[in-house]
């Protein structure tokens, strides 16, 4: 094992993986990206872009594939409404159009085959260079105080490691995810033994969920580079991972706030109803609502 640990460089950039197909959520995404069903009242990608604002992050690379240029224009101005906004006197829509454009700065690459999220994060091999960087899957939300990859990074500083974001499911359900066999070194922290991609719950080391989250050292893309296809003949972040475990120690983070998967048509509305309910403009309203239809159902 080589144990000479990355230079613990403050980490600034991150990649936000949106290139998928969206299949399990047709036909909402038949024309639409899946990264730009709303939840309540923004792109899902846009809770995922300002997490990694909220954590630190300032240059972002959004891997995109066919299809996907509404993202783009979602980040860009937009001169025709900002000129309509600005003419009826609505300046506070106005100013958060503006923000959405500035909230950082914005990269776009496209994954020209859809060869699975390693060869996804690959995409991103020149863009980031050296410096480890946090990963984000576009079509994830997690909610918490704190932003979840904001505590990742915290870790990295603390062991100069990679780690990821991990979360218990019931076992039945291991065969969605990425799942980690660890050993426990503080609370929720775990020193990564072996991972291993949507494994039946039979085989599972654990049911401990990778849950969409990455801080990853910049030796990952040689161990993506040497990556063979894996589950479904695509190129798998987790078999990477599996080989950058050979090389570098990783850890795992529980996190602790809920995740929703808007690639997952009830995580979707799960999502969309426990954010409104904390939408200051509508959250009182829809609770008495919700309660009243609960009650005549
Ligand atoms: C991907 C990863 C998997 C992870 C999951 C989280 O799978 O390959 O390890 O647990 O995201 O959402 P996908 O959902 O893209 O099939």
């Amino acid at each position: 094992m080589d144990n000479s640990k990355p230079a613990n460089k403050r980490i600034t950039k991150a990649v936000i993986p949106a290139a998928g197909l969206g299949t399990r959520f047709l036909p909402i995404t038949k024309s639409q990206p899946k990264e730009m069903v709303p939840v309540v009242d923004k792109p899902t990608i846009q809770y995922v872009v300002e997490e990694a604002v909220a954590s630190g992050i300032d240059d972002i690379l959004i891997i995109t594939g066919r299809g996907k240029r509404a993202i783009e224009d979602h980040f860009d101005r937009s001169f025709e409404l900002e000129a309509e906004l600005k003419k009826k006197n609505d300046h506070a829509l106005l100013a958060e159009l503006e923000t959405i454009a500035e909230l950082a700065d914005i990269h776009y690459i496209r994954q020209k085959v859809a060869a699975g999220l390693g060869h996804a994060v690959l995409c991103a091999k020149k863009h980031i260079g050296e410096n480890a960087f946090a990963v984000l899957l576009g079509d994830i939300i997690t909610l918490s105080d704190s932003p979840c990859t904001k505590d990742l990074i915290g870790i990295y500083e603390r062991y100069g490691a990679s780690v990821i974001a991990v979360q218990p499911v019931p076992i039945e359900d291991v065969r969605r995810y990425g799942v980690i066999k660890g050993e426990q070194v503080d609370d929720g922290l775990y020193r990564i033994v072996d991972l291993v991609e949507k494994p039946t719950p039979e085989k599972a080391p654990s049911n401990l969920a990778v849950l969409g989250r990455y801080v990853l050292t910049p030796a990952i893309f040689d161990c993506l580079e040497q990556t063979k296809p894996g589950l479904g003949g695509e190129i798998q972040l987790t078999d990477a991972l599996r080989l950058l475990l050979e090389r570098e120690e990783m850890y795992a983070l529980e996190a602790t706030g809920p995740r929703y998967d808007i690639g997952n048509k009830l995580s979707w509305i799960k999502a969309t109803v426990e954010l409104a309910l904390m939408n200051e403009e509508m959250g009182e309203e829809l609770r008495v609502y919700l309660q009243e239809l609960l009650r005549n159902k």
